[in-house]
């Protein structure tokens, strides 16, 4: 199994290590265009398998994408992150022409790849790469909601006063500080409703940490989070690489589920070595529905500023 990580910033190289230590890969290819730089990243991520115990092989290239050929899956990271402040929407104009050129690469050299769209704003960006590439919906997919997901689990085990492992809880929509819908009326704890435990205005709260969970990082950080997301969309590799048929909430190309078309959002999907088996419709109620379509259209909005551009 051969992987390429686009982009050996600190979310690449944090998913190309994560994938290596958990060694279902034979190879990944970590690629960027800054000179040397995805070279020392995949040398210094070697150096740490003797120590970590793994045996997949890391290697780094700049800007040479033949490197790249015949890879199964392709994560997308390149582009800006953004700084304290700033909202994931206003990285397009400099990230939205990366993304085109990066999965064109990507798919000339690997026909029969599996994207993974990281790269802000990621519903949109996901959206490029259907518009760019012609590949099947199913071979490209958004990494948010893994990641939203992630930390709606955070904020409710800190809630809950208990161990993350013992929450599930799911987060659907747009990427977005505004957009995502994290659904705590399916929240639970150890197969309990989390309503059982926590007050509404206490749910309201986790909601909305949630929602700005990636804003709360950049503010403390200075720049985008880098171990979660990196551990998100180094998952996202691992269901399609072992086939597991794990469910994600990710970007997914709708085509008439949750009565949209036309639009990559976050919804939950069944994820394995075709990439989306299957989009999973799950029933919302009202407030759950009319927060989707709003999300929806924030996204369209921003699928708009593709065509200013024209870059589809
Ligand atoms: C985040 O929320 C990078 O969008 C990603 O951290």
């Amino acid at each position: 199994m051969k992987i390429t990580v686009v982009g050996a910033g600190a979310v690449g190289a944090s998913c190309a290590e994560y994938i290596a230590i958990k060694d279902f890969a034979s190879e990944v290819v970590l690629i960027d265009i800054k000179e040397g730089f995805a070279e020392g990243k995949a040398m210094d991520l070697m150096q740490t398998a003797s120590l970590n115990g793994f045996d997949t092989k890391i290697t780094g290239v700049t800007n040479d994408y033949s490197k790249t050929a015949d890879s199964d899956v392709a994560v997308i990271t390149s582009g800006i992150p953004r700084k304290p402040g700033m909202t994931r929407e206003e990285l397009i104009s400099t990230n939205a022409g990366i993304v085109k050129s990066v999965s064109e690469n990507l798919i000339k050299h690997s026909p029969n790849v599996i994207l993974i769209v990281v790269s802000n704003p990621m519903d949109t960006m996901t959206y490029l790469a259907h518009k760019a590439t012609g590949l099947s919906k199913q071979r490209i997919i958004g990494m948010g909601g893994a990641l939203d997901s992630a930390r709606f689990k955070y904020r409710l085990a800190e809630a809950l006063e208990c161990p993350a492992s013992d929450v599930d809880g799911m987060v659907i929509g747009g990427h977005s500080d505004t957009g995502m819908i994290p659904l705590t009326r399916l929240a639970t704890r150890n197969s309990v409703p989390v309503s059982k435990f926590l007050s509404q205005d206490k749910l309201d709260y986790v909601k909305e940490e949630t929602k700005v969970g990636g804003a709360t990082l950049t503010k403390l950080l200075g720049t985008s989070a880098w171990y979660a997301p990196g551990a998100a969309v180094s998952a996202m590799v691992q269901a399609i690489a072992c086939d597991t048929k794990k469910m994600f909430p990710c970007s997914c190309l709708l085509e008439g589920e949750y009565g949209m078309s036309d639009i990559s959002i976050g919804a939950p999907a069944i994820i394995g070595r075709n990439g989306i088996e299957k989009v999973v419709e799950i029933e919302l109620d009202d407030a759950e529905k009319a927060n989707m379509s709003e999300s929806a259209e924030a996204v369209r909005k921003m699928n708009n500023v593709l065509g200013e551009m024209n870059l589809i």
